[in-house]
């Protein structure tokens, strides 16, 4: 089953939250000379048009990113709003960086990075967006999959994202031990989950599972009006393995952010 696609989302408050988090951890990684691997098992085209009439039909960005840049929640040298600016300067101003591009805005030509994304649509898109980019890997295939057989890469610092688009009970039972595999074989890896807070709280055992096993890691949700009447999503949250050191700040600043919608 394969029905979502990311481009009527994009920019949304979910995507605020997980790319602002994102962007902060990139940067804090490649402080660091040391090379690293990005991995990312549901990656999505990698860039998006804000005026694509897809993301104008729902327009969840209004609420998300417009939102948060009229609001000025990032200033100019924060790691999300300096990928903001990199892509826009060369893709124009309604261009929108997905995690892929966030992450080939912030990486150096010594790392790695490995993307895997199922939709053939999505896939081709994401090809023609970083296809291009030396050190780069695309895998039109399940990213679980992939992750299992790549994992540990050979650059062991690194980060992996992970964010299902959640269409089954199977994408949630999935994840706990997908996690506690990797976690296992690439025990310094820092390791990101997404997730969306609907209701009736599908994720809950998911993270319960999780929280078994990795009971330090960081959980961070924040709580947002749902972008119309009727619509499920109602917040938005992420688990990250091994959190880089000082995240829990800007996690806490978000979290006042969000409280103000
Ligand atoms: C939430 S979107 C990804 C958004 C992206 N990470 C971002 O933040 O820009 C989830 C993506 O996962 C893809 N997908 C679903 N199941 C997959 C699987 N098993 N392996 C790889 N990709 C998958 C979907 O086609 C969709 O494009």
């Amino acid at each position: 089953m394969l029905g979502y696609q990311h481009l009527y989302h994009a920019g949304n408050r979910a995507d605020v939250h997980k790319h602002a988090l994102l962007a902060w951890m990139l940067d804090y990684l490649t402080r660091k000379d040391k090379p690293l691997s990005y991995v990312e098992t549901h990656a999505g085209r990698g860039l998006y048009d804000l005026d694509a009439p897809e993301a104008r039909r729902t327009g969840e960005a209004a609420g998300g990113i417009d939102l948060a840049e009229a609001r000025g929640w990032f200033a100019p040298d924060h790691p999300y709003a300096r990928a903001l600016a990199q892509i826009r300067a060369q893709h124009g101003p309604r261009a929108y960086p997905g995690s892929p591009a966030l992450a080939a805005a912030r990486l150096r030509p010594t790392d790695r990075m490995w993307l895997a994304e199922k939709h053939p649509a999505e896939h081709a898109a994401l090809a023609a967006a970083l296809g291009d980019r030396p050190g780069l890997r695309l895998t039109h295939g399940c990213g679980l999959q992939m992750a299992r057989a790549l994992c540990p890469p050979t650059l062991r610092r690194g980060l992996m994202l992970v964010d299902p688009s959640y269409e089954g009970a199977a994408d949630y039972a999935a994840i706990p031990p997908f996690l506690a595999r990797i976690h296992r074989v690439w025990p310094v890896a820092v390791l990101v989950l997404w997730y969306p807070l609907l209701h009736g709280a599908p994720h809950a055992p998911m993270l319960a599972g999780i929280r078994r096993t990795f009971p330090d890691a960081l959980c961070h949700e924040v709580g947002f009006p749902p972008s119309r009447p009727g619509h499920r999503m109602t917040g938005s949250g992420m688990v990250v393995v091994n959190p880089p050191w000082g995240i829990e700040s800007e996690a806490a600043r978000l979290t006042g952010l969000f409280a103000t919608l």
